[in-house]
């Protein structure tokens, strides 16, 4: 049994959700699994955009022989060569052995990679800009390189104007029956996990992501198709093309602090929870405090994304930044998090160098004012560390100012 939806006359979503996967390329936990997006042009040729991960292949043969409707596949437009979407190529030239796979020169060059099968009589090889007519319809190809990796294409349909946006503007999660983001509610079940993919998976290209939207201004859009999650039209089609412009320019969405803390015994806990408590006297809302232990680090670079401030607290741990704040601060750098206010407050017994390792990660990161000076605790918050800790608060509330 097939699962489609047409989106638009003649255009057939034919992709499907993989709920069972507990975590995206091993790595970041999902709650709902993921969606995988592909699409069926039918016109006097016929085209395929991507294929999809190798765990729905069946689902998603049987689709795509669903929308063909007995119609050979003339072109199978390769967006983005990463096995998520490019598992089912070798499914498809098995059983299209003529249809042309439509990539730019590093496409093949990966294609090759992955699947060391002679398919070069298949290739059509296109260029920035190129058009490609199917009919009514006609696709325009524009390359995205390291959005996020660098053979990413773009391909935009000029009579419907619809852009496959390859990975951008996609998000986690699995559909929830509707396809599209105005059938859902879009900000309670999908904006935190599209930021937690964007930060995640994208964050560090924010430049590329920049100009390849700066290529759309004067397009006409009326559609995004992602290659994962809700397809985006209308207002929510603008709200999202907003949070890309404030993301990819790294512009906090939320006026406020971020507490992220590693704690093995509740002190540095606790110097966290007074200090925000003083900026809560102070008027600052929508604070949040994150127990760095208690997550996976892709949703505290998540909120890293969305908060104007930042305090970092670490314990020392083996002489040096307590690990998995020294995992963050890697992470951080490797993400290419900019132009944020920091604080920073360490827990020590003994000694060791974690003051030195922060400072080295924070310096490698642009546009980063390092707000107060850095609170040094010595095992438990004291009386004595009150005059410190207001100075820290004051500090913190003036940066709003
Ligand atoms: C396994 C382990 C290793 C530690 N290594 C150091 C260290 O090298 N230098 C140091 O000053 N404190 C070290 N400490 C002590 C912690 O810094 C101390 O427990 C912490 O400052 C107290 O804060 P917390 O209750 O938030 O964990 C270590 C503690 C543990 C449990
Ligand atoms: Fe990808
Ligand atoms: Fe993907």
């Amino acid at each position: 049994m097939h699962n489609t939806h047409e989106i638009t006359h003649n255009i057939f979503w034919v992709g499907g959700n993989e709920r069972r996967l507990s975590r995206f390329e091993n790595m970041f936990p999902l709650n709902n699994g993921i969606a995988y997006n592909a699409f069926v042009i039918i016109d006097e040729k016929t085209a395929l955009l991507d294929t999809v991960d190798v765990s729905i292949s069946d689902l998603f043969l049987t689709n795509v022989q669903y929308a063909l409707n007995g119609k050979t596949l003339d072109y199978l437009i390769i967006n983005h060569m990463e096995p998520d979407h490019c598992g089912n190529i070798v499914t498809m030239l098995r059983h299209y052995p003529n249809v042309k796979l439509v990539g730019n020169a590093k496409t093949f060059q990966f294609f090759e990679q992955f699947y060391p099968i002679d398919a070069k009589a298949n290739y059509m090889i296109i260029k920035d800009q190129d058009e490609l007519s199917l009919g009514k319809h006609t696709l325009k190809f524009f390359t995205a390189p390291m959005v996020h990796w660098p053979e990413v294409m773009f391909t935009y349909e000029t009579s419907e104007k619809i852009l496959f946006s390859a990975d951008a503007f996609g998000t986690f999660g699995g559909l929830n029956g509707g396809i599209f983001a105005d059938e859902c509610d879009f900000n309670l079940d999908y904006l935190s996990e599209s930021r937690r993919y964007y930060s995640n998976i994208v964050g560090k290209f924010g430049g590329p992501v920049q100009s390849i939207l700066s290529k759309f201004n004067e397009l006409e859009i009326n559609m995004i198709c992602p290659l994962h999650g809700p397809l985006y039209r209308g207002a929510e089609l603008a709200f999202i093309i907003q949070k890309y412009e404030q993301w990819s320019t790294y512009q906090p969405e939320v006026q406020s602090v971020l507490l992220i803390y590693g704690s093995m015994y509740n002190n540095t806990e606790m110097v966290v929870d007074v200090l925000a408590n003083k900026l809560a006297r102070f008027g600052i809302k929508n604070m949040k405090i994150m127990d760095i232990s208690q997550y996976d680090l892709s949703y505290v670079i998540a909120e890293i994304w969305k908060y104007s401030n930042i305090v970092i607290a670490t314990p020392t741990y083996n002489a040096d930044v307590f690990y998995k704040n020294h995992a963050l601060l890697h992470e951080m750098a490797a993400l290419n998090v900019q132009n944020r206010k920091i604080s920073l407050i360490f827990n020590s017994s003994w000694g060791g160098k974690s003051q030195e390792t922060v400072t080295g990660y924070l310096s490698k990161l642009k546009n980063i004012s390092l707000i107060g000076e850095p609170l040094l605790i010595k095992s438990t918050l004291k009386e004595d560390n009150e005059p410190a800790l207001e100075a820290l608060a004051t500090s913190i509330f003036n940066s709003f100012q």
